[in-house]
C-alpha cells in the first residue's frame, strides 16, 4: 500500500525565486510531499527533499510535437510523477480518455508514477450521473498497464478547482469509496491505489477531508503556491 500523499499542482504559476516557498514543508512525517510543477521550474527544483512531477505528458517518446513535453523528458528534467487528465487539460487542450490512457502508459513505460485526475463537472452532478461519469472516465482514461505502485486516482470534481466550493464529506466519501470498488474489480492490487482527493482543499477543511473513507491524500492547487498554506495541509495528513 502506497503512502498517503500530499500533492501539489503549481498549474502556470511560479517563476524561479518562488521555489524558496518549497525550502521549509514538512518532512519526515510519515506522508510523501509532491509539487507539480510549470516544466521549467523542474530542474532547479530537483534537489529539494520532496518529490517533483510535472504537470502533463505527451503519449509519444519524442518527435515532431511543437511545444510538448515527452515522459523521458520529465525524468531527465528530475520528475518522478506526472498528473495526466487535469480536467483544464481535457477543457483547455481538448484532451479525451483515450489521450490520457494514452499519456498514462507513456508515463509507465518510462518509470514515473502517474496521477490520472477524472471528476465530474456541476452540470454532471446536478443531472444525478456522477457515478456513471466516474465509471466512464475509470475505464477509458486508466490504462491496463496501471498497477498502485505507478498509478494515483486524483478525484477532483470541476465545479470545487479555485471557487471555494468544496462537496460534502458524504459526497467525497461517495465517490471515492466507488472509485476503490471499481478499481479493486479490476486490477489484482485495485484496492491498494492511492485515491486523492482534489479541489478547494485548504488548511481549514484538510482534516475534515482527510478523515473521510478511502481518501489517501490531496491534490491542492491555490493552497499549495505558499508554505504557509501547503504546510498545514502536510501535518493534516500526516495526523489523519
Ligand atoms: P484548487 O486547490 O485551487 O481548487 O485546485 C485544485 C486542482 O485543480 C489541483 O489539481
Amino acid at each position: 500500500m502506497r503512502r498517503k500523499l500530499a500533492a501539489g499542482n503549481w498549474k502556470m504559476n511560479g517563476l524561479r525565486a518562488d521555489l524558496a516557498e518549497l525550502e521549509n514543508l514538512p518532512q519526515d512525517q510519515g506522508v510523501d510531499v509532491l509539487i507539480c510543477l510549470p516544466t521549467t521550474l523542474i530542474p532547479a527544483a530537483r534537489d529539494l527533499p520532496l518529490a517533483i512531477g510535472g504537470q502533463d505528458c505527451h503519449a509519444a517518446t519524442h518527435g515532431a510535437h511543437t511545444g510538448d513535453i515527452s515522459a523521458p523528458m520529465l525524468v531527465d528534467a528530475g520528475a518522478t510523477y506526472v498528473l495526466t487528465g487535469h480536467s483544464e487539460r481535457r477543457s483547455d487542450h481538448g484532451e479525451t480518455d483515450a489521450d490520457v490512457a494514452a499519456k498514462s502508459k507513456a508515463a509507465h513505460e518510462t518509470g514515473l508514477i502517474t496521477i490520472i485526475c477524472i471528476g465530474e463537472t456541476l452540470a454532471i452532478r446536478a443531472a444525478g450521473t456522477t457515478l456513471d461519469i466516474i465509471d466512464g472516465q475509470l475505464a477509458k482514461s486508466v490504462p491496463d498497464c496501471a498497477t498502485a505502485e505507478n498509478t494515483l486516482i486524483a478525484y477532483e470534481p470541476v465545479w470545487a478547482i479555485g471557487t471555494g466550493k468544496v462537496p460534502s464529506t458524504d459526497q467525497i466519501a461517495e465517490v471515492h469509496a466507488h472509485i476503490h470498488a471499481r478499481l479493486a474489480e479490476r486490477f489484482s492490487d485495485g484496492a491498494d491505489f492511492g485515491i486523492l482527493y482534489g479541489g478547494s482543499v485548504k488548511s481549514s477543511n484538510a482534516a475534515e477531508i482527510f478523515a473521510v473513507p478511502h481518501v489517501t491524500g490531496a491534490l491542492v492547487g491555490g493552497a499549495s503556491l505558499k508554505a504557509a498554506d501547503f504546510a498545514p495541509i502536510v501535518t493534516a495528513l500526516a495526523a489523519s
